[in-house]
């Protein structure tokens, strides 16, 4: 795979779907001093990917000459509310570095963070402004109409603090890729708009991906209490900002009504993902109170993922149809290579490709179906 291609496939999907690194508790360690350890780890790898691979620069790697004023009024809407709620970041940083101050690594990742974000108002402030939509005085008023809000932790502790951004930065990532999906299905986007959203999606997904892994080491190591919190952050989830932004109910009702994010997409795409995703068993949940049609339907498709899984481990039969006749009189000195994947959709394992040399040190081709059977 290229650079470019690594790169825009990077952008596509972030890191949530890469694997968890497992947790190994330190035997004569308190529980807190594990944990430290633990976030200090995430945090180091977390920053280290950053620098290498998810650094980028709003200056220049967006191309705004080629900010175009196709965007609908609908969308242009919604990328100022948006940028509304990355606005509080002054609030977000200074609130939540002083609640985790003592923990090196989040305090850390927090710091990290807070420049991340930055960006983020930076870049959709200026596509509104670079597409013509908006002019500098319109954002200036419109940024004076929210400077008298404050946005206030929602929740108290450092553990119930992280529930909340995992879950939220899921939120947030699944809203600028859907944003970015409808201007493009809608005809409406541009290549300024579609990079620019492209990093943000980036950026939230690899925030989620700390704080996800920062809960999961909480569930490791004390799952009663951490389960209890994650229940108790999900009865009480909000997102950020929006009771302190103008207007917020014809915002929100925009954003609902456009397919980009609301109260079906959080059950479809985050609470329910989230409770999968955190392998909670099917008597934690139920002794956390969930709903029991919740607990029926995460916990089933808990179980068969799991299945899955297990069954894919097991030894495979692997069927080949009868060799074709020339393949059988293959002599000694002739060469049979095998080549895994579909010619047609470079799909793997689905053929074998036979590439024999006959007596006359011709080539002949076999292309042979697989058929995998499981124990
Ligand atoms: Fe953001
Ligand atoms: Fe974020």
């Amino acid at each position: 795979m290229s650079e470019e291609q690594q790169i825009a496939d990077y952008c596509e999907k972030g890191r949530a779907h890469w694997p968890d690194e497992p947790v190994t508790p330190l035997k004569s360690a308190s529980v807190q001093c594990q944990m430290e350890e633990t976030f200090y780890e995430h945090y180091l790898r977390y920053f280290q990917n950053a620098e290498e691979k998810r650094r980028w620069n709003v200056d220049t790697d967006i191309p705004w000459a080629a900010a175009e004023g196709n965007a609908s009024e609908l969308v242009v809407s919604i990328i100022e509310s948006f940028c509304a709620v990355e606005s509080f970041l002054p609030d977000y940083t200074s609130k939540i570095m002083a609640l985790i101050r003592k923990s090196k690594g989040r305090a850390l990742f927090q710091a990290n963070w807070g420049y991340e974000e930055s960006k983020h108002s930076l870049a959709l402030e200026r596509w509104l402004i670079a597409s013509g939509k908006r002019t500098e005085d319109e954002m200036e008023d419109f940024e004076r109409s929210l400077l008298g809000a404050e946005w206030k932790l929602p929740f108290e502790t450092p553990r119930q603090m992280i529930c909340y951004t995992m879950i939220q930065e899921l939120a947030t990532g699944l809203n600028y890729t859907n944003l970015r999906k409808l201007v493009h299905e809608n005809g409406e986007g541009d290549p300024c708009l579609d990079k620019a959203l492209r990093w943000l999606s980036s950026d939230e997904s690899a925030h989620y991906n700390f704080f996800r892994k920062g809960v999961k080491t909480y569930m490791a190591l004390d799952p009663e209490g951490t389960i209890a919190d994650i229940k108790y952050v999900f009865d009480n989830f909000a997102m950020p900002a929006h009771a302190l932004i103008p207007e917020w109910e014809k915002r929100g009702a925009e954003i609902e009504a456009s397919g980009i994010y609301g109260p079906k997409m959080y059950l479809a795409k985050i609470r329910k993902p989230v409770l999968e995703d955190l392998n909670i068993s099917r008597t934690q949940l139920k002794e956390a109170g969930l709903p029991s049609h919740e607990i029926d339907e995460v916990a089933d498709r808990a179980e068969t993922k799991a299945e899955q899984a297990k069954q894919a481990l097991y030894p495979r039969i692997t069927s080949l149809p009868a060799i074709p006749v020339a393949a059988s009189r293959v002599q000694k000195n002739h060469v049979v290579r095998l080549f895994f994947g579909s010619p047609i959709s470079g799909n793997p394992a689905f053929y074998i490709k036979w590439n024999i040399k006959n007596s006359r040190k011709r080539q002949v081709n076999f292309i042979v179906p697989l058929i995998f059977k499981r124990n």
